[in-house]
């Protein structure tokens, strides 16, 4: 079975180079992420303009405590401060707002903020905007796996009928679907433990820019590569 790659559907960005886009400035590494929080509405309108329909973000890592702490709380501080001045854009794109992680672990201003800009904007249709916060794809599906064990403890499944289907159902977002495409801002060649589930088959992308430079025209250059791409999917290819 192969097929040429039907448009994009959802896409999936490691919004990598923050840091190293402020050193080069000669500037603190958290005006690196004021400038890639900036980019993410912009990113968020070309995937609208290109009729992507899903659009999720690696934005914090289950990793990412490891951080200094005055690193961490500027991000989440960002977290919030884009929330709270960006819901309007998102109201007004009709976007609806949609997070997957360890939600519980934020801190409450951030969690507060998202779980009321989520509520908020649940009817929208216009796309959805799936921030990855507290996120780490082992994480998700160890927390998957005790979902699910405490269901087939309780009777509620039996283990001889747990499919990937099954499995599935237990993670973050089932409803999301698998991303066609991951990009990888900064030229680093890794996955970072990003939907490791949900990437199964994706096609990857790894563009040399930052993330707060990566624009609209970076992002159709992906666009082209995945179009001239020949999925597969474990087949073989058409003649
Ligand atoms: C990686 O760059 C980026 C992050 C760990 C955080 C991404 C966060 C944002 C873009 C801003 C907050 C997001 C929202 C949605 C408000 P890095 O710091 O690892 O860069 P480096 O590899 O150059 O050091």
């Amino acid at each position: 079975m192969s097929e040429k790659p039907s448009a994009v559907q959802h896409l999936a960005i490691i919004m990598d180079g923050n840091g190293r886009w402020a050193q080069r400035r000669d500037l603190e590494r958290t005006a690196g992420h004021k400038a890639g929080a900036d980019n993410v509405l912009r990113i968020m309108q070309a995937c609208r303009e290109l009729g992507i329909k899903y659009l999720t973000l690696y934005a914090f890592s289950t990793e990412n405590w490891k951080r200094p702490a005055a690193e961490v709380g500027a991000l989440m501080k960002l977290l919030h401060d884009f929330i709270f001045h960006k819901l309007p854009d998102l109201q007004k794109e009709n976007v609806r707002l949609n997070a997957i992680g360890r939600l519980d672990a934020l801190p409450d201003a951030a969690r507060l903020a998202l779980l009321g800009a989520i509520k908020a904007t649940r009817n929208n249709t216009g796309g959805v905007l799936t921030l990855a916060l507290n996120y780490g794809g082992r994480a998700e599906l160890t927390d998957a796996a005790k979902k699910l064990a405490q269901d087939v403890k309780q009777g509620k499944i039996a283990v001889e009928d747990v499919t990937e289907d099954t499995l599935k159902s237990y993670l973050y977002d089932p409803e999301l679907p698998d991303p066609e495409l991951v990009i990888r801002t900064s030229g680093e060649l890794r996955i970072s433990n990003f939907l490791l589930w949900q990437m199964a088959y994706s096609e990857l992308y790894i563009s040399d820019v930052m993330w707060p430079d990566f624009d609209k025209k970076e992002l159709q250059k992906a666009l082209d590569s995945f179009g001239s791409r020949n999925r597969r999917f474990g087949g073989i290819a058409a003649k």
